[in-house]
């Protein structure tokens, strides 16, 4: 044999046995049988066939070619034993080849092993991909590159409910044309169906004709890089998108109760607000009508006292007015007399010239008669004023009753202004914002008297010089009139005395303390209000409220028949 036709045996990496079928003798062996089987080069040489055909089929047939019948194997399985006595499965053939005489028979194999192990793998891996396929729950539809049906899963037929003709029918075109028609997104999933080869991953929602919702994903199939192809996953989400709807349902309709719920809490809280603020406004008022009522006692009881005082000073001061009116002349008669006596006094004897002198020098005739008309003067001025302030009295106590009638009080303002213009017109500017209330009944010179005690208390109030505003103005059946002024204001702790007769913070013999007590009786009398209002060092505002009309004639005891 040339070393050429050695190298290609050896070369080749099928085993090559050649055999003598007389002797069963290996007459040459290449190389990839003796690297295969174990064998240095060359140790094959000489063997008989079966030390490495040990199967027994083979067994048989080499015991047939002994005996002359040699016949070819096309690709039969077997098993090589080699030289450490392990078998080594393999496919061979065996050809006959005829020369000479004597036929020799050429056995080529191949080791099978790696193929068949490929093989089994390959078909495992087919298996669990198919059974992988088949137990998800979602269906699978593969298309081809050409957008045919490469393949789908049982679940993809169930969840599409595609007829069982259509299946075996395998029209992949009436599949995807069913599928496709029973969706609202049919030309969006047309689209995707025919991107077959498109290199994204898509994802989205379908819903079904009859009401069920698949979620849908595909992805495309690679071979080597290049895109064979794509997978489609159909998930039935009917029931997760039904519970997400109802629980987004129960959570907008939670919201929609808190939201009632805090409206209505909060309709509650304005409403407990309200009630709460009524409650502190009619607790006030009663506060206020309580300090009203005992204020109005208390001034009742006042008013009765300075009545009987009134009363009870009333006569004694009477008489004593008369018998110091008698007194007077009296006294300017003795005064008379005494001057007719002096003139007769050049006349008398020395004696009882000296004895006069004595007594007059004595009582000290001359400053007598200065003193005595003096005397006599300041007991008739106080005892006008005791008069006074015994008038006022009554007034405050209501006793004296005058006709009522009706007036208009703006008028009367005006009148009172000017009797104490006097007094006012150093100490403030007067500023007048009347409204031109109608006329009212009323006892018009009391309630001027009013005025006046209130324009002269401002004007006290004001230390160097302010401003005194007088409003008037009418509300329903009722006018009111505001007497302001920019004074020094009155201290908290005086406020609820200062209509208390006699309370003064004057200086003694400056004020009597009846100014404002007297004004109380009058407004009490015409059934009307007298309220104040005052910060310290900022002014005080009293606000007389009056009935435009008065209630059934008042009788006065005093009056009455
Ligand atoms: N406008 C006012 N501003 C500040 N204090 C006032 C005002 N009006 C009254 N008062 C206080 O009220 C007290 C009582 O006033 P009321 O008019 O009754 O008496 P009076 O003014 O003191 O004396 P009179 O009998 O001479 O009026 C006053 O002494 C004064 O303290
Ligand atoms: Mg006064």
């Amino acid at each position: 044999m040339t070393d050429l036709a050695r190298l290609m045996l050896d070369h080749c990496p099928e085993l090559m046995l050649l055999v003598n079928p007389s002797s069963l003798q290996i007459e040459l062996a290449n190389a990839s049988a003796h690297s295969a089987l174990g064998y240095p080069p060359g140790q094959l040489q000489g063997l008989t066939v079966t030390d490495v055909e040990t199967d027994l089929q083979d067994l048989f047939y080499w015991q047939d070619a002994q005996a002359g019948q040699c016949r070819p194997v096309v690709d039969q399985e077997a098993q090589y034993r080699n030289i450490r006595g392990e078998l080594l499965p393999v496919r061979k053939s065996v050809v006959v080849i005829t020369t000479g005489e004597q036929p020799m028979l050429l056995v080529r194999a191949t080791p099978s092993e790696s193929e068949h192990v490929a093989e089994e793998a390959l078909a495992q891996t087919l298996s669990q991909l198919s059974a992988t396929l088949e137990s998800t729950g979602n269906g699978i539809l593969v298309l081809d590159w050409h957008g045919k049906v490469n393949s789908m899963n049982r679940m993809f037929g169930q969840m599409w409910e595609i007829p069982q003709d259509y299946l075996n029918s395998q029209d992949d075109g009436r599949i995807l044309n069913f599928i496709t028609g029973k969706i609202e997104e049919s030309e969006p999933l047309r689209q995707q169906l025919d991107a077959v080869v498109h290199s994204e991953e898509t994802r989205g929602l379908l819903h079904h004709h009859d009401g069920r919702v698949f979620e849908v994903g595909s992805r495309p199939q690679f071979l080597y890089e290049q895109i064979v192809g794509r997978v489609f996953s159909f998930q039935d989400i009917t029931e997760r998108t039904l519970a997400e709807k109802a629980l987004r349902d129960s959570r907008d309709f939670l919201e929609e109760r808190v939201l009632e719920r805090t409206a209505d809490l909060n309709a509650v809280n304005e409403k407990l607000k309200h009630e709460k603020e009524l409650q502190g406004i009619f607790i006030q008022k009663l506060e206020e009508a309580q300090n009203q009522l005992l204020q109005s006692e208390r001034m009742a009881s006042i008013g009765q006292l300075a009545a009987g005082v009134a009363h009870e000073i009333n006569n004694p001061v009477g008489f004593v007015n008369s018998n110091l009116g008698s007194l007077q002349s009296y006294v300017n008669d003795l005064f008379k007399l005494i001057t007719a006596y002096e003139q007769t006094q050049p006349t008398l004897p020395d004696a009882l010239k000296r004895q006069v002198k004595q007594v007059e020098e004595a009582i000290d005739l001359r400053f007598l008669r200065d003193d005595v008309p003096n005397l006599l003067k300041e007991s008739i001025d106080g005892l006008q004023r005791v008069t006074r302030i015994v008038q006022d009295l009554k007034n405050f106590s209501h006793v004296d009753e005058a006709e009522r009638q009706w007036a208009d009080i703006e008028a009367g303002l005006e009148s009172t202004l000017r009797v104490v213009w006097n007094e006012l017109k150093y100490k403030a500017e007067v500023v007048k914002a009347y409204a031109g209330i109608p006329q009212i009944e009323c006892f018009p010179f009391q309630l001027n008297q009013v005025f006046m005690n209130l324009l002269v208390n401002a004007s006290h109030a004001i230390e160097s010089h302010g401003t005194i505003t007088i409003r008037t103005g009418l509300d329903d059946a009722l006018v009111w009139i505001e007497i302001q002024d920019t004074g020094k204001g009155i201290k908290p702790e005086h406020l609820g005395r200062i209509f208390e007769p006699f309370f003064t913070t004057k200086p003694v013999g400056k004020g009597t303390g009846l100014g404002l007590s007297l004004a109380y009786g009058i407004i009490q009398k015409h059934h009307g209000s007298i309220e104040v209002q005052s910060e310290v060092g900022q002014g005080t505002t009293f606000k007389v409220t009056l009935p435009l009309k008065q209630p059934d004639p008042v009788v006065n005891p005093e009056h009455a028949p």
